[in-house]
Formats: structure tokens, C-alpha cells, sequence
């Protein structure tokens, strides 16, 4: 047994979608959740800057005694999780586009992953693609413009919409009947993702696959909580915005939210 709290991080809000799904699996275990506001998108950066960032956060992380860390960011998980392994002595569990599941499930054969830029022309997504989706067509699909808009916190803009329809409805016609959401952040657009193309895709997130794997590692490496202690929430940007953007997608409670300041060179 180990009561410290687990680390999760992600560019800024995306996260919550798989820190909450953590939460229903392990309701006993802590977490310190850093939000990296200041470098938000993380999906048009290169694997150096994506390096530097996730070393910093980490090493936070680390200095709060975490036990193990949960990278809730595909984007940072897919150009730096070997390289932090290889740095940092502790369990590191990322968060990678469900593959396996799109793979298993279509019927056409043909399935797309949405995801940021960065993810979409990451080596390590070809590699998942070559592994778990041999014979099926993936389209790589880089989605831009909505992170930003899921950090404000209006999830339902006209703006939103019209960047769901340029991206998704061209999967139609190309009878796309599996959908992978790759980007954190996408989960709490999954309602209007469903309006566009749920009548003919099934959209499938990482959240879940994510929180199984956490139990996985916590419990082979005899570390799993018992004792449920506080929770806390750092922004590298606006601490007051990063509060209420909390209460909008998690559900409105009283937090633990400050102010952290990174350490970078970019
Ligand atoms: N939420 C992140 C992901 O899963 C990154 C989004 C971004 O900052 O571009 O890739």
C-alpha cells in the first residue's frame, strides 16, 4: 500500500477527461494534476520543446513526492514518454490513441484517428497504426483550433461546430464507421462529435484504457491507495480561469488550485 498522491499532467484542461475516469477506478488514490497553461496547444510544438516541458512538470511532480505519473496528454506521451522513462526512476503511464479498440471494432475497415497536429505526424502513432491496425485504412486526422477553444470552457460555440464539420464529415463519405479521439481535450466535445457522425461511427476515447492501465501498474508495483487524502490542481497560466474551467467540466466542487511557474527554455 502507498497513500501518496499519483502525478497527471496535460497541456491544460484535456486532461480532466482522463483524470476522471482514474477517479471512478481508483477512488482511494490521490492526484496532483498540472494544468500547463502557458504552453498550451502542446500540438504544434516539436519533440525538443515537448521534452523540456514534460522534464519540467515531471520533476514538480516528483519534488510533491508523487508515486507514479500519469501522462494525460497523448501529444506529450507520444514524442516523450521513452525519453522520460529512460530520465525519471518512478511508473509513467501514458496516454496513446485507442488503435486496438477502432481496429477490432470497425466493419469497413476504414477508421481514423482525430488527434492534435503533433500526434498525427508522430512516428509513434505510425508504429501503433503498424502494429494493431494491419489491413485497415487510417486516415491521421490533425485537428487545429480546438484545444484552445476547449480551455475556454464554451464547449458548445458555433465556432467549435464548423471546425467538428470541416475535420469529421469528410470521414462519411469515406464510410469511416470507427473513431478514434486522440487528443484529451476532444472527450468533452464527444455530444457534439456524436450529433456530426454518431449515427454512422462508433467515437471511442482513451479515458478508460488509461485508468485500467493505471490499476495495472499500481498494483504490480504494490503501490495502490488505500486511505483517500486531498487533491490538488496547479495552472502554469491563469489560476482564477483554470478554477473555473474545474468547475465547468469536472462539476462544481470546492479545489485546491494554484499557481505553478515552470523552469523552461524554449
Ligand atoms: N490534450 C493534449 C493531447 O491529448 C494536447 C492538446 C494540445 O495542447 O494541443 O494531445
Amino acid at each position: 500500500m502507498n497513500n501518496q498522491p499519483i502525478g497527471i499532467y496535460d497541456s491544460g484542461v484535456g486532461g480532466l477527461s482522463v483524470l476522471r475516469e482514474i477517479k471512478k477506478l481508483l477512488p482511494k488514490e490521490s492526484f496532483i494534476y498540472v494544468a500547463d497553461q502557458k504552453y498550451v496547444p502542446y500540438g504544434g510544438k516539436t519533440t525538443k520543446e515537448l521534452h523540456k516541458l514534460s522534464s519540467a512538470i515531471i520533476s514538480f511532480l516528483i519534488s510533491k513526492e508523487v508515486k507514479a505519473i500519469v501522462i494525460a496528454c497523448n501529444t506529450s506521451t507520444v514524442h516523450s514518454i521513452s525519453y522520460l522513462r529512460k530520465k525519471f526512476n518512478l511508473p509513467i503511464i501514458g496516454t496513446v490513441p485507442v488503435m486496438k479498440t477502432i481496429a477490432n471494432i470497425t466493419k469497413t475497415k476504414k477508421t481514423a484517428v482525430f488527434s492534435t497536429p503533433a500526434t498525427a505526424k508522430s512516428p509513434y502513432l505510425t508504429k501503433l497504426i503498424n502494429k494493431f491496425a494491419k489491413g485497415i485504412t487510417v486516415y491521421k486526422i490533425g485537428g487545429t483550433g480546438l484545444e484552445e477553444l476547449v480551455e475556454e470552457g464554451n464547449i458548445r460555440s458555433v465556432k467549435i461546430k464548423k471546425i467538428l464539420e470541416k475535420f469529421l464529415l469528410p470521414l462519411k463519405a469515406k464510410q469511416v464507421d470507427a473513431i478514434a479521439l486522440g487528443c484529451t481535450h476532444y472527450p468533452f466535445l464527444r455530444n457534439q462529435v456524436e450529433e456530426l457522425v454518431g449515427d454512422t461511427m462508433q467515437i471511442v476515447d482513451s479515458g478508460g484504457a488509461v485508468s485500467r492501465r493505471t490499476r495495472v501498474i499500481l498494483i504490480n508495483n504494490k503501490i495502490l491507495a488505500n486511505k483517500k487524502g486531498k487533491d490538488y490542481y496547479y495552472t502554469t497560466g491563469d489560476r482564477a480561469k483554470f478554477a473555473k474551467a474545474l468547475n465547468n467540466l469536472l462539476g462544481k466542487k470546492k479545489r485546491s488550485v494554484d499557481h505553478l511557474i515552470l523552469k523552461v527554455n524554449l
